[in-house]
C-alpha cells in the first residue's frame, strides 16, 4: 500500500512549498491538486466554453492529463479564480477526485495538497496536515511573490481576493475546505518554512515507523 501524506489549507498558506520539500525528502510523488482544477478551468477558457455549465465542465475535467500539468502556465491569477468557480460543481469534483485517487496509489508514497485531501480524496492518509496562516500574511506572501518576480501588484486587491477565495472554498456545499478531524494543524503565520518542514517530518517519521 502506498504511503499518503495529505496536505490541506487555504490559498497561499505555504502548502505547495511544504509539499515539495516533503516529497523531495522522502522520494514521494507530489500532486498539487489545485493544478487539476486550474487545468480544467484553463481548457474551458481556451476553448471559449462557459464556466457555469456543469456537463461541459465535467467533460473537460475528465480530459485533464495529470502528467502534463504546467504550474508556470496555470499559475495566473485569473485561472485560479476560474478554478474556484468550477470547483463548486460536484460532477467536476467527482471527475478530478477519481484521477487524484489513482495518483495517490503510486509507490513508494505520495504527497497530495489541496483543500479536501484529508477529508474526501484520501481519508485514510497516513499523515494529514492542515496548513494555515492569517489572511494578511497570505496576501503579503502573494504580493511579495509577484513583486519579486518583477510584476506589479496592489496589496489591498490581493487581500480582498484572498478573503473572497476563502469564503468560496469554505462555504461551498460539496467538499468545503476544513481540517479533517485527525489533521495536525500547522499555522505558518509566524513559522518559517523550515520549522514547518521539521514539524511535518517528525509526524511523518512516527507514521512511517508504524508501517514498518
Ligand atoms: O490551490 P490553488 O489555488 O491552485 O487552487 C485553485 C482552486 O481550486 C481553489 O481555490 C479551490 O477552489 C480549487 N481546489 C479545490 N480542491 C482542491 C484543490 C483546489 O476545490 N483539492
Amino acid at each position: 500500500m502506498s504511503f499518503v501524506v495529505a496536505i490541506d489549507g487555504p490559498a497561499a498558506a505555504g502548502k505547495g512549498t511544504l509539499s515539495r520539500l516533503i516529497a523531495k525528502r522522502y522520494g514521494f510523488h507530489h500532486l498539487d491538486t489545485g493544478l487539476t482544477y486550474r487545468a480544467a478551468a484553463k481548457a474551458l477558457i481556451d476553448a471559449g466554453l462557459p464556466l457555469d455549465d456543469e456537463a461541459v465542465a465535467e467533460k473537460t475535467a475528465r480530459q485533464v492529463d495529470l502528467s502534463g500539468l504546467d504550474s508556470a502556465v496555470l499559475s495566473a491569477h485569473a485561472i485560479g479564480e476560474a478554478a474556484s468557480k468550477i470547483a463548486v460543481m460536484p460532477a467536476v469534483r467527482r471527475a478530478l477526485v477519481e484521477a487524484q485517487r489513482a495518483f495517490a496509489l503510486k509507490e513508494p508514497g505520495t504527497v497530495l495538497d489541496g483543500r479536501d485531501i484529508g477529508t474526501v480524496v484520501c481519508p485514510d492518509a497516513a499523515v494529514k496536515l492542515y496548513v494555515t496562516a492569517s489572511p494578511e500574511v497570505r496576501a503579503k506572501r502573494r504580493y511579495d511573490e509577484i513583486v519579486t518576480g518583477g510584476g506589479t501588484a496592489d496589496y489591498t486587491t490581493i487581500f480582498e481576493d484572498v478573503k473572497k477565495r476563502d469564503t468560496r472554498d469554505m462555504g461551498r456545499a460539496d467538499s468545503p475546505l476544513r481540517p479533517a478531524e485527525d489533521a495536525h494543524l500547522l499555522d505558518t503565520s509566524e513559522m518559517s518554512i523550515e520549522a514547518a518542514f521539521q514539524a511535518a517530518k517528525t509526524l511523518i517519521d512516527v507514521a512511517l515507523n508504524k508501517t514498518i
